[in-house]
């Protein structure tokens, strides 16, 4: 898969160069920070809570879905399967799929994050004893291996969270493709999918009241000061979260409230006033979108399961 890095996107890799990709996102004459650097512990922190805001519709709406309709959703895996998810992080999601398929014999979490993936899935083996538990500590977005003991299983795949909505869409496609490679012919996916909706609902629920998207955001900063002795001064950066109707993507950005230098590992970059920093985008799609750019990418899309607010999309390998 080629990715194109010439913007913010989240994807979970290893923080190797953490140093040359902030360096390299500073200097471009846009700025842009990869927002996989978002998740250190208090990142994660944060991110938890930014889950539980009230603003924050995406993670409570898709939880319901998966629970209204999880027997229609097991229904689309085949007898014999082995479940496959795409960066796991909390195992709270793919529960309520485990208790309604019972043809589920494997279920495989593939994570960057080893330590938290170990954990899950130790815990999950516990709750679920019969399920052979296979985690896969590897970035998702690249080729990894497969646990051999999946080996005459059915394969499908799991994918929410909306973490699709934080590529870019020839990304996303890129990825949905990658994904087929991985699962193989007549293999199966359900995605989460953020929708399209009232601009003022989106600008909420990435800017809310408490501001704690905001100490998310700024948080990038903080975790930059700490590891790479830089020398931001966060109180003279702002979060700015907007959604931009033109490409139904909601933008976040730190912005500059002066003109400054911020020294990083020994390089001086320069801010004007105003001037941002893009940390984020989060693209939203109408059912019928996200079905043409899983086309695109080699899937058919079966089934979408909504609320109007977020949905579930069931898509099978054309
Ligand atoms: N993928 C989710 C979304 O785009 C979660 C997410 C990623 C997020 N980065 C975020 C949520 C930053 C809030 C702020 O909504």
């Amino acid at each position: 898969m080629n990715i194109k890095t010439n913007t913010a996107r989240a994807r979970p890799l290893a923080d190797n160069g953490f140093a040359g990709d902030v360096l390299s996102g500073l200097s471009a004459p846009r700025k842009w920070l990869p927002p996989k650097y978002f998740y250190d512990e208090r990142g994660s922190q944060l991110f938890e809570a930014i889950t539980e805001l009230k603003e924050y519709y995406p993670t409570r709406c898709e939880l319901a879905i998966l629970r209204e309709h999880k027997a229609d959703i097991a229904r689309v895996f085949g007898p014999k399967t082995a479940l496959i998810e795409f960066g796991t992080g909390s195992t709270r999601k793919v529960r309520i799929l485990l208790d309604a398929a019972n043809t589920v014999e494997a279920y495989v979490p593939v994570d960057i994050s080893a330590e938290m993936l170990w954990q899950e899935a130790r815990q999950l083996q516990h709750d679920y004893p019969r399920l052979r538990v296979l985690p896969v500590a590897a970035d998702f977005t690249q080729p990894f291996r497969l646990p051999s003991a999946i080996v005459g299983l059915a394969r499908a795949g799991f994918f929410p969270g909306s973490t699709i909505g934080n590529f870019e869409p020839q990304d996303a496609a890129a990825f949905l493709r990658h994904a087929g490679r991985m699962l193989g012919a007549r293999a199966t996916l359900v995605v989460g999918v953020d929708l399209v909706k009232d601009a003022n609902i989106l600008n909420a629920a990435y800017d809310d009241a408490e501001g704690v998207t905001a100490q998310f955001n700024l948080n990038l900063l903080t975790r930059i000061n700490r590891e790479l002795s830089a020398d931001f001064d966060v109180d003279a950066f702002s979060h700015r979260a907007f959604y931009n109707s033109d490409r139904r993507r909601i933008e976040m950005h730190l912005v500059s409230g002066r003109r400054q230098t911020v020294n990083i590992a020994g390089h001086a970059i320069e801010f004007a006033r105003g001037e941002t920093i893009h940390t984020e985008n989060s693209y939203k799609y109408t059912i019928e979108s996200f079905g043409l750019l899983a086309q695109s990418a080699g899937w058919t899309p079966i089934t979408a399961w909504t609320d109007g607010y977020f949905s579930v999309h069931a898509l099978a390998k054309a």
